[in-house]
């Protein structure tokens, strides 16, 4: 285990600085502290060394294909490629309650086809049996959703890459077109962010059935994280919110694939509709108001 090569995207601050440090704790000898600006990372960097873990560095803008090609390349020629892939790079609405095209594209961009990007790059240099966690969100349970087309559409056996195609470009061109119906929905606020988290667990899936040589896809809501993305709000630390990130990347079984867990590690069924695990926005604003006044 020792030997494996792990990396974490957008891990300068928040849970992805967190999970650096589990990985560290546990023994990992090659970490890699991502971040897209060099200088916040080497930062976070000498943050850990302080504490007395020492993570590699390396530069990563998820949202940039030159950049993931050239990390790319960097870790096929330093260690023939990767064993551990966490996608915890993520971006919120700017707006919790507003839903523009301009922010829908961003959130897109840094959520979702970024994960495309790092696909078409990084998958080919995952060693047999590597673990990629992508860090999703209760946002991105299918009950988030009202629309039963779209509902079974992304949760058929079968699904391929352009079902989810089709149901990203249909939330982009409603929101272009302002024909967002709000039936189609559990809840208005952070509809992007939505979107892009459901989009990103029903990639899994798909990703999932194409891995091939043991390697597994699953995804993760981390829980309510005190971080910068929740204005410091939420029900638990950054600490606790890295421990289920860990051990799906080092604990649990090879055989656990394309599945949706929680910060708590029980595993949840994500095509279930009636499940209710959407996130409730009146939780989330109490608890940012709560905390803003405190
Ligand atoms: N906090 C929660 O309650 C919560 C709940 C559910 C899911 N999540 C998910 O957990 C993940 C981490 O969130 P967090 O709460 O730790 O947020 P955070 O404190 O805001 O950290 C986000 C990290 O992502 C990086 N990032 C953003 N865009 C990037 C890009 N294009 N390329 C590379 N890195 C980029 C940020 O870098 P900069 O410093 O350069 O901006 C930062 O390091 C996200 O995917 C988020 O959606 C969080």
């Amino acid at each position: 285990m020792a030997d494996k090569v792990a990396v974490v995207t957008g891990s300068n601050k928040g849970i992805g600085f967190g999970i650096v440090r589990e990985l560290c704790k546990r023994g990992l000898r090659y970490v890699y502290l991502t971040a897209r600006d060099a200088q916040r990372g080497q930062e976070a960097i000498a943050k850990l060394n302080k504490e007395g873990y020492d993570p590699f560095f390396h530069q990563l803008d998820v949202t940039d294909e030159q950049s993931v090609k050239a990390f790319t390349k960097y870790l096929k020629r330093k260690h023939g490629g990767l064993d551990i892939l966490i996608n915890n790079a993520g971006v919120i609405n700017a707006n919790f309650t507003e839903t523009t095209y301009e922010d829908t594209i961003r959130v897109l961009n840094a959520n979702y086809y970024s994960i495309l990007t790092i696909q078409t790059y990084m998958f080919p240099i995952l060693k047999d049996n590597a673990r990629v966690i992508h860090i999703s969100s209760d946002c991105g349970h299918i009950s988030n959703l009202k629309n039963t087309y779209w509902i079974e559409r992304l949760t058929k056996e079968d699904i391929k890459q352009e079902d989810i195609d089709a149901f990203v470009d249909w939330f982009v061109d409603s929101v272009r077109n302002g024909t967002l119906n709000e039936a189609d929905f559990q809840e208005m606020p952070l509809l992007s962010y939505r979107i892009s988290k459901i989009s990103l667990c029903a990639l899994t899936r798909v990703q999932q059935k194409e891995a091939g040589r043991g390697i597994s896809v699953n995804s993760l809501h981390p829980g309510f994280v005190k971080t910068d993305m929740t204005k410091t709000a939420g029900f638990i630390t950054i600490e606790d919110a890295s421990q289920a990130p860990v051990y799906l990347a080092l604990d649990v079984d090879q055989s656990v694939k394309g599945r949706y867990f929680w910060f708590d590690k029980t595993e949840k069924d994500w095509a279930d509709a009636n499940k209710k695990l959407y996130c409730v926005y009146a939780v989330v604003e109490k608890c940012v108001r709560e905390s803003n006044a405190a």
